[in-house]
C-alpha cells in the first residue's frame, strides 16, 4: 500500500493490516525527532490541532499535545470543565463552533462510546479517537503493537495474554482487533464477572487460569483495575483480585524469558502489578509512553498529510 486515504482515526475496525504496518513504519521514521536537540519538523506547520478531552488523562493528552508540536502545528487544549458545556452546549455545537475558527483536525476522548464517530459524520475536520467509553482506544492498541515489534522484532505469531478488566477496557477491544489484523494470537484473562459475554467473536481466546497464560504468553498486557466502576460490586475486594489476577515476582517465575510486561497506565502498583514487576527487567511500560510520541506523530502526520523532511 502506497497511499494513506483515510481522513479520521476512530478505531482499528476501520484499518486494514496494510494501514497499521503503514502507521507503524511512519511512526518508526518519527521516533528520531524526539532525540533530537531541537526537536521539531516542519512537516505540519500552518495546521491547527484541538484536543477536546472530556475525561481525565495524562499519557494521550499530554502524547498528542507533544507530537502535534513536534510536527509544527498550533494546539489548543480544551477543559471541558471550563467550557460551555456547563451553560447547556451539547458536543456537538461546541465541536462545530471550534470548527468554525478553522481547525484541521481535534482530538477526543469522551465517556460515552460513539461521540468521536458523531463528531466525524458532522465536521469536516479530521477526528481521532483517544478514548471512547469502554469502546476503543486506537492509538493506545497502535502504540502498543509498535513497541512489541520494537521489543520483539514481530507480532505476528506471538501468543499475547491480555489480563485485567476486560469489560470496561476499551484498550483490550482495540489491542484485541489490532493485534489479530497483524497475526497474533491474544487469549484474555480476569475475573468472569469482569468478562463480557461473547468476547471470543472479537477474535480472542478466553482462559481464566492466569498461571497457564503466564506460562504461554510472550506478551503480557495488564489493564488497569478500573476502581471508580467497581461500586458495582464486580469483584469481592480489590485485595482479592491483586492475590489472584495481580502479577509478582514469585508468578512471573513461570513466564517465558524474555517476556514483555506491558500496561496502557495509569498503574495501580500492588493490584494488577507489584512495584517490582512495574519496575522490573522484563516491563516496556515507560517504552510504550516514549513510543506513543512518535505514534501519535505518524497519525497527525497520515490524516493531515503532512510532507515529510
Ligand atoms: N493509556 C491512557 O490512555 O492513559 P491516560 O488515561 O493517562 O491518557
Amino acid at each position: 500500500m502506497s497511499e494513506w486515504t483515510k481522513h479520521d482515526l476512530l478505531d482499528l475496525q476501520g484499518l486494514s493490516a496494510a494501514e497499521i504496518e503503514m502507521v507503524l513504519e511512519t511512526a518508526k521514521s518519527f521516533r528520531e525527532v524526539s532525540t533530537r536537540d531541537v526537536k521539531k519538523v516542519p512537516v505540519l506547520r500552518g495546521k491547527t490541532i484541538v484536543m477536546l478531552f472530556f475525561e481525565p488523562s495524562t499519557r494521550t493528552r499530554v502524547s498528542f499535545e507533544l507530537a502535534a508540536k513536534r510536527l509544527s502545528a498550533d494546539t489548543l487544549n480544551i477543559s471541558a470543565n471550563s467550557s460551555s458545556l456547563s451553560k447547556g452546549e451539547t458536543v456537538l455545537d461546541m465541536a462545530q463552533n471550534i470548527e468554525a475558527m478553522n481547525v484541521d483536525l481535534i482530538i477526543t476522548r469522551h465517556s460515552s462510546a460513539g461521540v468521536p464517530k458523531v463528531l466525524s459524520e458532522n465536521l469536516q475536520a479530521s477526528i481521532v479517537n483517544a478514548g471512547d467509553g469502554c469502546r476503543a482506544h486506537p492509538t493506545q492498541a497502535l502504540l502498543d503493537m509498535f513497541t512489541i515489534q520494537e521489543k520483539l522484532g514481530r507480532i505476528k505469531g506471538l501468543k499475547v495474554g491480555i489480563i485485567g478488566d476486560i469489560l470496561h477496557s476499551r484498550v483490550a477491544r482495540s489491542n484485541i482487533i489490532g493485534l489479530n489484523k497483524m497475526g497474533a494470537e491474544v487469549t484474555v484473562c480476569g475475573p468472569s464477572t469482569l468478562m463480557p459475554i461473547g468476547i471470543e467473536a472479537m477474535g480472542t481466546k478466553v482462559n481464566y487460569d492466569l498461571e497457564e497464560v503466564i506460562q504461554t504468553s510472550d506478551v503480557l498486557m495488564l489493564l488497569r483495575l478500573q476502581k471508580e466502576r467497581q461500586k458495582d460490586k464486580f469483584i469481592p475486594s480489590i485485595r482479592e483480585y491483586a492475590k489472584i489476577f495481580g502479577i509478582n515476582a514469585e508468578k512471573l517465575k513461570h513466564a517465558k524469558k524474555d517476556v514483555l510486561i506491558m500496561h496502557p497506565g495509569p498503574v495501580n502498583r500492588g493490584v494488577e502489578l507489584s512495584a517490582d514487576v512495574a519496575d522490573g527487567k522484563y516491563s516496556v511500560i515507560l517504552n510504550q509512553v516514549t513510543n506513543g510520541v512518535a505514534v501519535r506523530m505518524a497519525i497527525l502526520y497520515l490524516l493531515l498529510g503532512g510532507k515529510q523532511q
